[in-house]
């Protein structure tokens, strides 16, 4: 880890439209690391899974136009990337449970449940601190 070689920090409604451009900001903060297509594509899917979660979950119920996302990506001098995703919306009750592979609580039944457990197995590491307050996930992952 050690040095930071670069670090951006957004932050953004949490409106659907949103996600793509998550995705654009990660797409350009890798742009010229010669990262493989693979791992790229990856990392685009953890982001836009959890800055999905943050808009639909976190703030269920809740209108986007004034809940605050916040995506913050850092790169350090050993070339590992370290994506923060965070909001300020009702936390996760049970984590275990959340983690589980098809665990969901959508109930229109257009969410596969798979958005964690994805985003544990195409990252390096993944934290999650949740509460009533909010939730926040930290992913580490080595650029190949
Ligand atoms: N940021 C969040 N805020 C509140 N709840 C969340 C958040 N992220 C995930 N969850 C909860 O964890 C469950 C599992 O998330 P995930 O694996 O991404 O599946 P899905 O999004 O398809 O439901 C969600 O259904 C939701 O209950
Ligand atoms: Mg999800």
């Amino acid at each position: 880890m050690k040095e930071i070689i670069n670090s951006i920090r957004a932050r953004f409604p949490a409106l659907s439209e949103n996600e793509g451009v998550a995705r654009i900001l990660a797409t350009g903060f890798l742009m010229h690391l010669g990262v493989t297509p693979a791992a790229l594509a990856d990392i685009k899917t953890v982001v836009s899974e959890a800055v999905t979660n943050a808009i639909v979950h976190g703030y269920r119920d809740r209108n986007g136009a004034g809940c605050p996302v916040f995506l913050e990506l850092t790169l350090y001098a050993d070339r590992t990337l370290v994506i923060t995703v965070r909001d300020r919306g009702r936390g996760i009750p049970d984590l275990e449970q959340a983690m589980q592979p098809f665990f969901t609580t959508d109930r229109e039944g257009e969410r596969s449940g798979m958005g964690l457990p994805i985003m544990d197995a195409f990252t390096d590491q993944m934290k999650i601190t949740t509460s009533p307050k909010g939730t926040k996930v930290v992913m580490k992952k080595r650029l190949p």
